[in-house]
């Protein structure tokens, strides 16, 4: 028997996951970055972030596998034969405004090898990546519009920092951009001579519409990693990531995938999901929930929106809540933990602004939507993830956008998951559609349109396996 046989037949065109060709040198390398396409840029090693204005400094970036795994030879050649072109501007994130126009401008150039680079590293003749090398970079200075002493004008930014967004110009679809910072720059001049590697952020109260930084100590990075994702008017998210946490530290495939489709939901029908109970379950980086409670804001009647996860990966989404100021529910929910389970749909208390969720009344509270993206990639996961979703689903009511994509899983494991979702459930592939269709049902995945975070990139996804289904209570 196989998967096709086994999918419910409303799936008629269900597409098998396209799987690279695996080389018998790199096999293990290549089992892991199979279907992927749209890759990361990462800080190779951390940078300053306490910069003079007018000196130059250096960063170095890698590109990655959405798994943080350095891309194969074979990828390399297929696909960046050319090298990969870097571009570096300022970011000024501020959660609720428009990015404030800092006079302040940022110069690129191309790396210089230095004496301690082995020998072996090529470095590119522009700013970004030699032919392909997944290690690049570039060097970078800020400056005031005014350069010369003399004609100095103090910067604008009221809080003395901001970000640094690079991007790839010969790679725009296929590489996602990557924030890091803050950055504090002195705004006197000359600058101080001292700085100091990065360990603790420091804020300045003074500037009302910044939103809060992280003061945090992360230990590799030194200096924090985001994506931007534009939500509408001028208004981002920057959705902070933590590459050494492991799998919620960072905003996959599939949480791209399914934040365009409510997007797009929203986006035809604003009062979608008004009242609505959504739950982003084992929301990594919180981006899906975040970004339909950031739509939301100001609207008089929104969704509770509840953001869940394992109690590790918890303090990730308070940070992210945090810097882009939004009202959610944070909680623990661990698959197959009925209690935890309960907790999100027994509950009427209020979202407190900022705030987790004061779980004290038990009245009865179901559900309307369950996000679940990139959650079953583990077979021994397979029985209590399940188990949730029965705790979490009310018969009628609670539909589950179920995010997937191939990686690790055995076909048979694949097999073995539906067959058993499908003994509860009600199972449906959401199909790709043209944008161009009159269809304004949430249960199709319209190809980007303009107005949708990372829409260049959905074609990309879709094509390397990620897939959305939805999951529906049968009656018992
Ligand atoms: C691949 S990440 C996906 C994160 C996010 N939904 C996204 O699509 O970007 C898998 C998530 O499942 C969570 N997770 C893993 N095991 C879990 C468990 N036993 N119970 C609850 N959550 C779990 C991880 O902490 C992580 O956030």
């Amino acid at each position: 028997m196989s998967l096709m046989d086994l999918l419910p037949k409303d799936m008629p065109n269900f597409r098998p996951y396209k799987v690279a060709p695996i080389s018998p040198v790199d096999s293990l390398n290549n089992s892991l970055t199979k279907n992927t396409a749209l890759h990361r840029l990462i800080l190779q090693q951390p940078i300053q972030s306490h910069l003079q204005l007018e000196k130059w400094y250096r960063v170095n970036v890698d590109v990655v596998t959405e798994m943080g795994i350095l891309l194969t030879p074979h990828k390399l050649e297929e696909e960046f034969q050319q090298g990969i072109r870097l571009t570096c501007s300022i970011y000024h994130h501020n959660a609720n405004y428009q990015n404030d126009e800092a006079q302040l401008i940022v110069e690129v150039e191309p790396l210089m090898k230095d004496i301690w680079d082995a020998d072996t590293a090529p470095v590119a003749p522009w700013p970004g990546f030699a032919p392909k090398s997944c290690h690049g970079g570039f060097k970078y200075r800020l400056s005031t519009a005014a350069r010369s002493p003399q004609s100095f004008v103090p910067v604008a930014l009221p809080c003395g920092h901001c970000y640094l967004m690079i991007q790839s110009t010969s790679h725009a679809d296929s590489i996602l951009p990557i924030v890091i910072g803050p950055v504090h720059f002195d705004q006197s001049f000359p600058p101080l001579l001292n700085h100091t590697w990065e360990k603790t952020f420091q804020t300045d109260s003074t500037c009302s519409k910044c939103a809060p930084i992280d003061h945090r100590e992360d230990p590799v990075n030194h200096i924090n990693i985001h994506r931007k994702i534009t939500v509408k008017d001028g208004c981002h998210l920057l959705i902070k990531e933590r590459w050494n946490c492991g799998t919620p530290g960072k905003l996959w495939d599939s949480a791209i995938l399914m934040t365009s489709l409510f997007a797009n939901a929203i986006y035809k029908h604003p009062d979608r999901f008004v009242n609505h109970r959504i739950l982003d379950l084992s929301a990594g980086t919180g981006y899906t929930g975040i970004y339909i409670a950031k739509l939301y804001q100001n609207h008089p009647h929104p969704p509770t929106v509840i953001l869940t996860d394992t109690k590790e990966a918890l303090p990730l989404l308070y940070e992210n809540q945090a810097i882009n100021q939004v009202n959610v529910g944070i909680n623990q929910l661990m698959w197959g933990k009925k209690k935890h389970a309960r907790r999100v749909t027994s509950s009427t208390t209020k979202i407190t602004k900022f705030k987790a969720f004061n779980l004290t009344k038990k009245t009865s509270c179901p559900l309307d939507i369950v996000i679940a993206s990139d959650v079953l990639y583990n077979a021994k996961d397979m029985v209590s993830l399940i188990q949730t979703f029965l705790d979490i689903c009310t018969y009628g009511k609670t539909v589950i956008y179920f995010g997937y994509k191939n990686r690790g899983l055995k076909e048979e494991e694949l097999i073995q998951f539906f067959q058993q979702c499908r003994v509860h459930f009600h199972v449906k592939l959401i199909q790709p559609v043209a944008p161009t269709s009159q269809s304004d049902n949430l249960d199709s995945l319209l190809l980007p349109s303009q107005s949708i975070p990372y829409h260049s990139h959905i074609p990309l996804l879709i094509q390397s396996g990620a897939c959305i289904y939805t999951m529906t209570k049968k009656e018992k």
